[in-house]
This record gives C-alpha cells, sequence and structure tokens, in this order.
C-alpha cells in the first residue's frame, strides 16, 4: 500500500491564514526582510532565546522584566521609539548576544508568529536557514504551511520566493495541491537564474529599506544557510531545536 504524503501549502499573506486549516500542522512563518533572518542570526550566535512580541509597548515592558534582555525592533522598518535595537540581523553578533533574551516586535513578521493559534509546531524560516528549515521539515512528515508574513496584508516577493525554494526543494516528499504553492515554486525557479539578491533588488521592501540606508542588511538575508538553526516556538520563546 502506497503511504499517503502531508498536505503542504503556501498561504501569501495574514490576511488569508483564515482560510487554511493550522490544526496539527507545522507552520514556518516566513519573514525575509528582516524578522526572520534576524531571529535565525540571533539564536545561531547564541542568544539565549528570542521573545517575539506584538507590541511596542509590550516589549519595553518585557524587557525592563527580564534579566540580561535586550528590546529590538522596528516599525515601517525603523527603529521604534523607546526600543534599544533595531531589526537587523548584522546587530546580533555572537560577541554581543550571547547568552541574552531578544524581545522581538516587528511590523508583519512577530505579528503573524502570534496570529496562528492552535499549530502542532511553530517554527522560523528565511535563506539563512533554509537547508535547515527543509530537513526539519522532511523529519517531522506532518502537514506543512509556510505562512509569509509579506507587507502590511500585501504580497511580497521575498516570502514568496522563500516559500518557492523550500517548496522546490521538499516537494516530493509532501502532496500539493495549492496554487500558491506551485506559484511560489514557478517564482523561484524564475529567479534561480540569476542570485536571490538580484532578483529581490526590485521588490518594494528592497527599495523602502535601502531608501534607510539598509541594502547590506537585505545582501545579508539572501545568503543560503548562513545561520543553519530551527528556530521553534517553545510556549512564548522562540529556541534552537535540537
Ligand atoms: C517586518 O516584520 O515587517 C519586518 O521584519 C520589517 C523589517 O524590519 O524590515
Amino acid at each position: 500500500m502506497v503511504a499517503t504524503l502531508p498536505k503542504l501549502e503556501v498561504c501569501l499573506s495574514p490576511a488569508l491564514l483564515h482560510l487554511y486549516n493550522t490544526q496539527g500542522a507545522v507552520v514556518v512563518i516566513i519573514d525575509v526582510f528582516r524578522a526572520t533572518s534576524t531571529i535565525a542570526a540571533a539564536l545561531h550566535n547564541g542568544a539565549k532565546c528570542v521573545i517575539p512580541v506584538a507590541d511596542v509597548q509590550e516589549c519595553i515592558n518585557l524587557g525592563m522584566q527580564i534579566p540580561n534582555s535586550i528590546t529590538a525592533g522596528e516599525r515601517d522598518g525603523k527603529v521604534a521609539d523607546g526600543l534599544q535595537y533595531g531589526n537587523s540581523p548584522s546587530e546580533y553578533p555572537r560577541a554581543f548576544v550571547e547568552n541574552k533574551t531578544l524581545v522581538l516586535t516587528t511590523t508583519n513578521g512577530t505579528r503573524l508568529l502570534h496570529m496562528v493559534q492552535d499549530a502542532d509546531t511553530i517554527i522560523t524560516g528565511s535563506f539563512l536557514n533554509l537547508s535547515a528549515v527543509c530537513n526539519f521539515l522532511i523529519q517531522q512528515n506532518k502537514p506543512v504551511l509556510l505562512g509569509c508574513a509579506a507587507w502590511k496584508d500585501r504580497f511580497n516577493l521575498e516570502d514568496t520566493l522563500f516559500a518557492g525554494a523550500v517548496v522546490s526543494r521538499i516537494k516530493e516528499y509532501f502532496s500539493i495541491n495549492c496554487d500558491s504553492a506551485r506559484a511560489a515554486n514557478y517564482l523561484y525557479e524564475h529567479a534561480k537564474e540569476s542570485t536571490f539578491i538580484d532578483f529581490l533588488r526590485d521588490s518594494s521592501h528592497y527599495k523602502r529599506l535601502s531608501a534607510y540606508g539598509l541594502s547590506y542588511d537585505m545582501e545579508y538575508c539572501a545568503t543560503p544557510d548562513l545561520h543553519p538553526v530551527v528556530p521553534i516556538l517553545r510556549g512564548r520563546e522562540l529556541i534552537v531545536h535540537t
């Protein structure tokens, strides 16, 4: 008898999340520019954990309660008022972040993370941990939803491209009957003719962040497998899956 493969779907925007059944699924939160890239970098560089929070005030309050913590995040791509640091992965080298708790709030990424309620498992994905995420999903052998954080509910290229990279690598292990997964895969197949960053230079968030002098961040975020960890949500904390 042929075993049934688990389902894999792609949700292109938080506004579409209600259309998908996340119960019992592994949900991958994707915010390539830059929240889930920063999470991978901080955890790979030895952060004790990352606490994603939806709200700036909550971030500040938690930072006051938790010893050895950093409050960080952005609104509209700029460091949010009242927080100590921003959402650049390069702000969190080992010498700074090791053994610290990063309390992080971002415009789209941490928001989507809080919207998913009943999943079996929540992890975060970015090009920085592409292979680690793909290997984890194959091992779990459960239904998967790749959830793009997008930009204020609007489709974006970078998260869809990453979703397509995952679909392309793991599709033989899953049953896929989802047109957004097919579209993401087509996008990836087209983009890999060049480098990811060459393709993404024409994206709206690349243009937004480069206007703030943050082009380097996006070159960093487009580098596959620089931080090969799987950040997994345990309670309120993202930690490294072991
Ligand atoms: C977000 O969550 O919207 C982003 O990570 C924004 C950014 O910092 O570039």
